[in-house]
């Protein structure tokens, strides 16, 4: 059975919005957490842009299922891993311009820097995962460079179209899976997972952990919407 790793970055994107104190994402993390889920994952980005220094730090102090820090392989935030100390810590690709994650960390050009930053972050007591698009290429070279655990990328199978083309990206997802238990290493899965698209990643022999954030805080705005306006239309009648 897999886990379920809810990624809270979009609850601080709407704080920054307004560069206010709510919707607090300490606080998502807390019910998160009630809503049964197995980790806590953060992306702490080079300019900021949602999660900020402070969230990791008192998110460090009050998770107690695993804290996933999604990170770009960076001198200066690995530096900041090292000192908080998340249970896990996911290697990703970065650029400012990206709306999000686009595309898997390429280890194999990137060796040498992935290495050192791993490395580090294994000397510091953090797991590491790498975020790889399904290519036997890049599974090999993590698995060369001893990473803990392989997160492969599903945006490719999200944006298929159903038939064909989605099977056809399940299958690269299921037989990259294979390559990564044969390796010894951990297999996860994440990005634009949704409730319709999630059952066979799901069920890919093997999976341990799947990251899912836009999906499921969309969902929560539905879900709590009603209650909130009916909480404000107390107060202003
Ligand atoms: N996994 C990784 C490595 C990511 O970068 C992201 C997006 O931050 C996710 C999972 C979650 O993706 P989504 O928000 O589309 O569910």
């Amino acid at each position: 059975m897999a886990e379920l790793g809810v990624n809270i970055d979009h609850v601080a994107t709407v704080r920054q919005a307004r560069r206010t104190y709510e919707p607090d994402p300490v606080w998502a993390a807390a019910l998160a957490e009630l809503g049964g889920a197995d980790g806590i994952t953060v992306h702490l980005r080079e300019d900021r842009r949602h999660i900020n220094d402070r969230d990791l730090r008192i998110l460090r102090e009050t998770v107690t299922v695993k804290l996933n820090l999604e990170m770009a392989c960076e001198d200066d935030v690995a530096a900041i891993a090292c000192r908080t100390r998340p249970d896990q810590a996911t290697l990703v690709p970065e650029k400012r311009e990206e709306v999000t994650t686009e595309g898997g960390l390429d280890v194999h050009e990137q060796r040498k820097r992935v290495a050192d930053v791993i490395q580090r972050l294994q000397d510091a007591g953090i797991v590491v995962s790498l975020f790889l698009d399904p290519d036997p290429k890049q599974i090999e070279t993590a698995a060369e460079l001893k990473a803990d655990a392989v997160e492969l990328h599903t945006g490719q199978y999200a944006l298929a179209l159903p038939g064909a083309a989605q099977q056809n990206e399940l299958e690269s997802l299921i037989s990259a899976g294979a390559l990564v238990r044969q390796a010894g290493i951990a297999l996860h899965a994440g990005h634009g997972l949704t409730y319709r698209n999630v059952k066979p990643v799901a069920t890919i022999e093997g999976m341990h952990e799947l990251n899912i954030g836009h999906s499921i805080i969309a969902r929560a705005i539905m879900v709590g919407l009603e209650q909130a306006v009916r909480e404000m239309k107390r107060l202003v009648s």
